[in-house]
């Protein structure tokens, strides 16, 4: 001890010396030191550095952890007493000792930290009497084995602007606020892991935050004074988490004595039931924490969160949560405010997707909503749509396989979007719509049981684009197949199918291509079948005729003089004008077909037989009988006779003029190669046609 202290006393002897010598121009002290324009780390050096070294003139911080400084005087701040230090940390120094006029060297200094140093607490009471007129904000205590302090700690300090102060790891019992009621400004106080049982804050009234986590309360603290007066009316936040309380009533938060507090955090308790209303007399409260609750069971009664102001709520990641099945579903009915709702680990397995919907409906200014590990099995599909202002959505680690797809339809706002160790197979293009594909920022994918098929391969063309697949979590180490079993445990990426592999052309196409084609060769024959069914009839007639009907012909085998051919809409010219004159005046033998034709026979035969045994064939000609098909057939039959037997056979006459587009070919033909007698209605010219056709007849 007294070689070191030898040794330090030196060493300073040596640096001042040095200092003085080159006062302007003093560099970083290696190896004990790092130096950078306004700060010096003399680290770790243990025993070897038992004083602190003169540092560059601009040094505003000095850290000087881990070394030897047991006797702290001003003589130890000697070197860098001509410097504006503001920050200060001589934690892990051994300092048992600091004397009253110490700091009084460092008048700038605004943030010190005695941390890990064993001393008493007078020594360290009386130590701040340096610090008296110092501009001192932030005072870290930690680690310092500090047993409950006096009333009179802080007593020197009362002047300072001190905001902060930290004292974790200590041996505080109890917490009297009246220790800090001299610090006016203090804002922020930090005494978590202690062991502090009681609580009395008055003398808080400035403070704004207050932490006492990990400590061994039992029952929550009064926030009011016996005169039933807020002794913390300004505080904002409060931690009580990780203590030993068990259980929490409306009655331990009234609002009137927290009326300003926006944030708690109470998780980490041994709480089995958060009770209807508990939190509702906070009528700031914007934040609640209650998560990691140290119980086997943990209910939340349906209107635990009734908190109209609240934006941000966790209350995941139980030990082991169970929580009634009944009210779940209403749990947020009553906090339409939320921003941000954490539910890591609470089972909604057993929820279907409407009742799901139900339990989120009321949330419609979410903007992040974690459902990480909640083993969430369906998405509802009109859910997110209900949330214009949702950001990041978690998923993480639920039991998804897929979703309808309009599920992040409409959802514009989403820029953060985590599926990873879900039991999604494949992505498809309906999958995530455009616009999300377009405009994300972060989507994680990543440990899903892929199915290396066809059916992955526009998600596979997808992750080609460099610029997206970058935004993709884990990309491509974590993204692995599942099946089919030959490339179970290989990666994504190796699985590259060529777009003709993945595009066969489908049975389905082939049968519907060959069907199409079948059916318009089908009704194709059968429009030629039917526009030429006379043609057809008639080449069948000719066929027939060559066999066994050419031993009728002959002068004494006509039966008939005539056979009178015309369309059934002529037939009262016929009746009324042809046969008066032709059979009752002339005594000539007509055949009409409706009157002559042999019933039970084939129309076609008829036809046949009866013009076979007509010594002439008198076609009336009329645009209806031009039009008509079936006369067309008679015509043809005519016509062969024509041909067979000669010009005289045939007999035209016209009943009126023929439109151009009525006449087909072969009656063409026939109206060329054969004269024929024109119908006229007034008197001479109906004498002439008489007499013409008369004569013809006969002929
Ligand atoms: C100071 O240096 C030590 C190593 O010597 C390092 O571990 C520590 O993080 C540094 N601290 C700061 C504040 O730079
Ligand atoms: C102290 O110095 C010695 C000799 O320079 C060195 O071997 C040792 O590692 C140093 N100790 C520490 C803690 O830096
Ligand atoms: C304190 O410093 C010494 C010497 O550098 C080191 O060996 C020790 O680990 C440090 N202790 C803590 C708690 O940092
Ligand atoms: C600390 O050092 C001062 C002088 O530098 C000396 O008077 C005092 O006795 C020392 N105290 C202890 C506890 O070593
Ligand atoms: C500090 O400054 C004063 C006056 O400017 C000077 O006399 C003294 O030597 C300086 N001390 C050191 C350690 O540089
Ligand atoms: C808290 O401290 C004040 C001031 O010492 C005292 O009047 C009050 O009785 C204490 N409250 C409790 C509950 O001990
Ligand atoms: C405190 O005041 C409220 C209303 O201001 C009253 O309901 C309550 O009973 C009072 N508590 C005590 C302990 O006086
Ligand atoms: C919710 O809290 C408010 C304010 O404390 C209260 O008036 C209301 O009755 C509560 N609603 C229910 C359903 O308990
Ligand atoms: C989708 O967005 C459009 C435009 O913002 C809106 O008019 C429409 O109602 C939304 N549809 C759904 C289902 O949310
Ligand atoms: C595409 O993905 C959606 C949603 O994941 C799913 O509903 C659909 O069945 C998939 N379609 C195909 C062809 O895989």
């Amino acid at each position: 001890m007294d070689l070191y202290n030898v040794l330090a006393f030196t060493g300073i002897v040596v640096c001042v010396n040095a200092a003085l010598l080159d006062a302007d121009n003093v560099y970083c002290p290696v190896p004990w030191c790092f130096c950078t324009k306004h700060s010096a780390n003399c680290s770790n050096n243990g025993y070897n550095l038992t004083f602190i070294p003169a540092l560059p003139k601009s040094t505003r911080k000095l850290t000087f952890i881990g070394n030897w400084l047991p006797n702290v005087t001003a003589d130890t701040f000697e070197t860098i007493k001509n410097l504006s230090i503001e920050e200060l940390s001589l934690q892990n120094n051994s300092i048992s000792f600091i004397s009253e006029d110490a700091f009084e060297t460092l008048p700038y200094l605004k943030r010190l930290n005695l941390g890990s140093n064993k001393m008493s607490v007078d020594v360290l009471k009386s130590s701040f009497y340096g610090l008296r007129n110092s501009k001192l904000k932030t005072l870290f205590l930690p680690y310092m084995d500090l047993p409950d302090l006096p009333v009179d700690f802080f007593l020197n300090l009362q002047k300072c602007p001190l905001y902060e102060i930290q004292m974790y790891f200590n041996q505080f019992k109890s917490l009297n606020g009246l220790v800090f009621r001299p610090l006016r400004k203090l804002r922020y106080l930090h005494i978590p892991n202690n062991y502090i049982k009681s609580v009395n804050f008055t003398g808080l009234e400035h403070v704004e935050m207050i932490s006492l986590r990990w400590n061994y309360q039992e029952t929550v603290p009064n926030f009011c004074n016996e005169f039933n007066i807020s002794m913390l009316p300004n505080l904002r936040v409060l931690d009580l988490g990780h203590n030993v309380f068990q259980k929490f009533k409306q009655s331990d938060f009234p609002g009137r004595c927290l009326p300003n507090v926006r944030s708690l955090s109470l998780g980490e308790n041994i709480i089995r039931k958060i009770e209807d209303n508990t939190f509702s007399d906070l009528r700031k409260l914007e934040r609640l924490s209650l998560t990691w609750m140290r119980t086997n069971y943990l209910v939340f009664a349906t209107n635990a969160f009734n908190i109209t102001s609240l934006e941000k709520l966790y209350i995941g990641n139980h030990v082991n949560f169970d929580q009634n099945e009944e009210n779940i579903k209403l749990f947020f009915q009553n906090c339409p405010n939320l921003k941000v709702l954490d539910m890591t680990k609470i089972r909604l397995t057993y929820l279907t997707s409407h009742q799901i919907y139900t339990m989120f409906k009321p949330l419609t200014k979410l903007v992040k909503l974690v459902l990480q590990s909640t083993a969430l099995l369906n998405l509802p599909s009109n859910l997110f749509q209900r949330m214009p202002f949702l950001e990041n959505l978690n998923l993480k680690n639920c039991l998804i396989h897929g979703w309808q797809e309009n599920t992040f339809k409409n959802v514009t706002s989403l820029k953060v979007l985590y599926l990873d160790h879900n039991k999604i197979t494949s992505i498809n293009k309906t999958s995530f719509p455009s616009e999300f594909l377009n405009s994300f920022e972060k989507l994680s994918l990543k440990v899903n049981p892929f199915t290396c098929t066809c059916d992955i391969y526009w998600f596979r063309q997808w992750l080609k684009d460099k610029t997206k697949a970058s935004k993709l979590v884990g990309f491509p180490n974590d993204f692995n197949c599942y099946s089919p079993s030959e490339w179970n445990g290989r990666f994504l990426v190796d699985y590259d199918p060529s777009y003709e592999l993945c595009h066969p052309i489908s049975p389905y196409v082939i049968l519907g291509i060959s069907l199409s084609v079948a059916f318009v060769v089908l009704v194709l024959s059968i429009g030629l079948l039917y526009k030429y069914r006379w043609h057809i009839k008639y080449y069948i007639y000719l066929m027939r005729s060559r066999k066994g009907y050419q031993k009728i012909s002959g002068e004494d085998d006509f039966h008939y003089d005539a056979f009178v051919v015309y369309h059934a809409k002529d037939r009262i010219w016929v009746i009324s004008e042809l046969l008066p004159y032709l059979e009752n005046r002339e005594k000539f033998k007509l055949c009409l077909h409706d009157r002559d034709f042999e019933v039970g026979e084939l129309i076609v035969d008829n036809i046949v037989q009866k013009i076979q045994i007509s010594r002439k064939i008198i076609l009336i000609l009329s645009n209806n009988f031009a039009k008509s098909h079936w006369c067309q057939f008679e015509t043809m039959v005519a016509q062969n006779r024509l041909i067979e037997e000669g010009g005289s056979v045939l007999l035209l006459v016209m009943l009126e003029d023929l439109k151009a587009r009525n006449i087909s070919n072969s009656l063409h033909v026939l109206l060329k190669s054969t004269t024929f007698i024109e119908w006229k209605n007034d008197g001479p010219g109906k004498e002439l046609f008489w007499k013409r056709l008369n004569a013809c007849v006969r002929a």
